[in-house]
């Protein structure tokens, strides 16, 4: 089975959750068939609220209706995948940089159900590179202050964010305390956001594996 299959069985599970209204939908290849099988029940619900430009865009080529998160109110329902997740269902998101506006949503949503195939589960935080969303003028200042926290940021060429900003991905940082570091991280003048979820970590995990849906 290929990894697109795994995400995929991961998506098809998180249909089970669907109870109508409006759907919070995140960004992402995992994402994307979810986007494709919400098409199937598009009659069932009332629209949803996208992460991004692009899942935007599908959601449309579908004939879901894409509502605005000021007009909806806190949302029952938010899907989304994810680059790295730990145990806790703390996640590293952002790897797509549609990190700011998926945060946003899952802030604003009572289920966050992650969705991912089964490489992504993993025992500490950090080995894939922390997206960093900057206001461009701080890109430098921002770099500096995440070398002393002990990361190597690295500067997403050719990429700017739906919001209009950079991203830093920060290389070899070890996230022991994923709640603090993304505390920290935020804290830092220029920065909009970071990829950690760990103040409003996922409520569900489900993996996709060759045997099945791992549900966490
Ligand atoms: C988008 O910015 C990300 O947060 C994605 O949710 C994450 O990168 C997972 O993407 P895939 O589903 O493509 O692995």
């Amino acid at each position: 089975m290929s990894q697109d299959d795994l995400k995929r069985r991961a998506a098809e599970a998180a249909m089970e959750y669907i109870r109508g209204g409006v759907i919070g939908v995140g960004t992402g290849s995992t994402v994307n068939h979810f986007i494709d099988l919400l098409a199937q029940v598009k009659h069932k619900i009332e629209g949803a609220v996208s992460s991004s430009e692009a899942s935007t865009k599908r959601l449309k080529s579908h004939g879901i209706p894409v509502l605005d998160l000021n007009a909806t109110g806190e949302l029952d329902l938010y899907v989304d995948g994810a680059d790295e997740s730990n145990r806790h269902l703390h996640l590293i998101k952002g790897g797509g940089g549609a990190l700011t506006r998926e945060k946003i949503v899952a802030g604003a949503s009572r289920k966050f159900v992650c969705i991912a195939d089964a490489s992504k589960l993993v025992d500490l935080l950090g080995t894939f590179p922390l997206p960093v969303e900057v206001v461009p003028m701080a890109r430098s200042h921002v770099a500096r202050q995440l070398v002393k926290m002990g990361g190597t940021p690295v500067w997403r060429k050719d990429f700017i964010t739906d919001n209009g900003n950079i991203i830093l991905d920060v290389h070899n940082l070890g996230i022991m305390e994923p709640v603090k570091m993304e505390q920290q991280i935020n804290n830092i003048a220029g920065v909009v956001t970071n990829g950690l979820f760990a103040l409003r970590p996922a409520d569900v995990l489900l993996l996709g594996t060759e045997q099945g849906v791992d549900r966490y």
